[in-house]
C-alpha cells in the first residue's frame, strides 16, 4: 500500500534528509582521505546526525532472523562492495578507492535516506566514468519521476542510459517509498519496462538509488549477512536521493539548501 504524504509531512521528510545532505557536502569531504577507517567515518556521521537532534535509522535496524540487526549509523561500501558495507576499524581507505556512504536519519518521526559515492584521491578512468554515469543515472531517474509516468518508467530510463556505457544495474536492491518507515511501497527498481508499475502521483515520496556495476550486475552476500559485493570483484557505485512528487513534478528532498 502506497502512503501518500501531505505537504506538511514532506517538509518533515525534507528536514530529515537535509541533515544527510549537510553531512555529505560539508562534513565528510574533510575526512575522506587515505588512512582514515570506515569506522571513523561512521562515528563522525553518527555524531553529526545526533548533533542535529536526529537518530541514525540504520543502527539496530532489524529485518528479523536470520539477519543480525544492522550495527552502524552508515553503510560504507568500498570498491567492489555494492551496498550494506559495515564500517570497520580494519578497513582503512587507500588512494584510488571509491566508497559509497549511505545514510538514514529519523527526525520528528520521519525518515531521510540518501547516498553518495566519493573518490579517495586520484582514481582510475573507469572508476571516474562509473561515478559520473551513476550520478547522471540518478538524475535521469528523477526526471522520469513525474505524474503521467509509472514507476517502471524510472527503471527503464535509468537502464537505457547506463547500459549504453557498458555498465550494469544491480537488480537485487531497489529504491522504495519512504516516510514514517524507512522502507514503504512502492518498490522502485533501477531497471525494467516502461509503462509498468504504479502510477506516479502527487504526495509520493520515493528514493531513486541506482547501484551501477562496472561488470556483472550479479552480487553475492558475505557471511556477515549484510555486505553485498559484485560477483566478479569489479567496482560498484551508488547515488541516492529522496524525492517527493509535488504538482506532478519531482522535488529533491535530500538537498542542502
Ligand atoms: N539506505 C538504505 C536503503 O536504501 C538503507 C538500508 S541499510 C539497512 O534501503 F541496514 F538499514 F538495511
Ligand atoms: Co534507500
Amino acid at each position: 500500500m502506497i502512503i501518500y504524504k501531505t505537504l506538511d509531512e514532506i517538509k518533515k521528510i525534507k528536514a530529515a534528509n537535509h541533515i544527510i545532505a549537510q553531512l555529505f557536502e560539508e562534513v565528510l569531504p574533510k575526512y575522506i582521505k587515505a588512512g582514515i577507517s570506515t569506522y571513523e567515518l561512521d562515528q563522525i556521521s553518527e555524531d553529526f546526525i545526533r548533533s542535529k537532534g536526529a537518530i541514525p535509522g540504520t543502527k539496530g535496524y532489524d529485518i528479523g532472523r536470520p539477519y543480525p540487526p544492522y550495527p552502524a549509523a552508515t553503510c560504507i561500501s568500498v570498491n567492489e562492495v555494492v551496498v550494506h558495507g559495515i564500517p570497520s576499524k580494519k578497513q582503512i581507505l587507500k588512494e584510488g578507492d571509491i566508497l559509497t556512504i549511505d545514510t538514514v536519519t529519523v527526525l520528528d518521526g520521519y525518515f531521510g535516506d540518501a547516498a553518495i559515492t566519493y573518490a579517495v584521491g586520484e582514481i582510475d578512468e573507469t572508476s571516474k566514468k562509473l561515478m559520473e554515469v551513476t550520478e547522471k543515472a540518478r538524475e535521469i531517474g528523477i526526471e522520469a519521476s513525474r505524474a503521467g509516468n509509472r514507476i517502471g518508467d524510472i527503471g527503464a530510463a535509468i537502464q537505457e542510459y547506463v547500459e549504453k556505457y557498458g555498465f550494469s544495474l544491480v537488480r537485487d536492491f531497489a529504491g522504495h517509498g519512504c516516510g514514517k518507515e524507512m522502507h514503504e511501497d512502492p518498490m522502485v527498481p533501477n531497471y525494467g519496462r516502461a509503462g509498468t508499475g504504479a502510477k506516479i502521483e502527487d504526495g509520493m515520496v520515493i528514493t531513486i538509488e541506482p547501484m551501477v556495476n562496472v561488470g556483472t550486475y550479479r552480487v553475492k552476500i558475505l557471511p556477515d549477512m549484510w555486505t553485498a559485493v559484485t560477483k566478479d570483484g569489479k567496482r560498484s557505485a551508488q547515488y541516492e536521493h529522496s524525492i517527493a512528487i509535488i504538482d506532478g513534478k519531482p522535488v529533491i528532498l535530500s538537498v542542502n539548501d
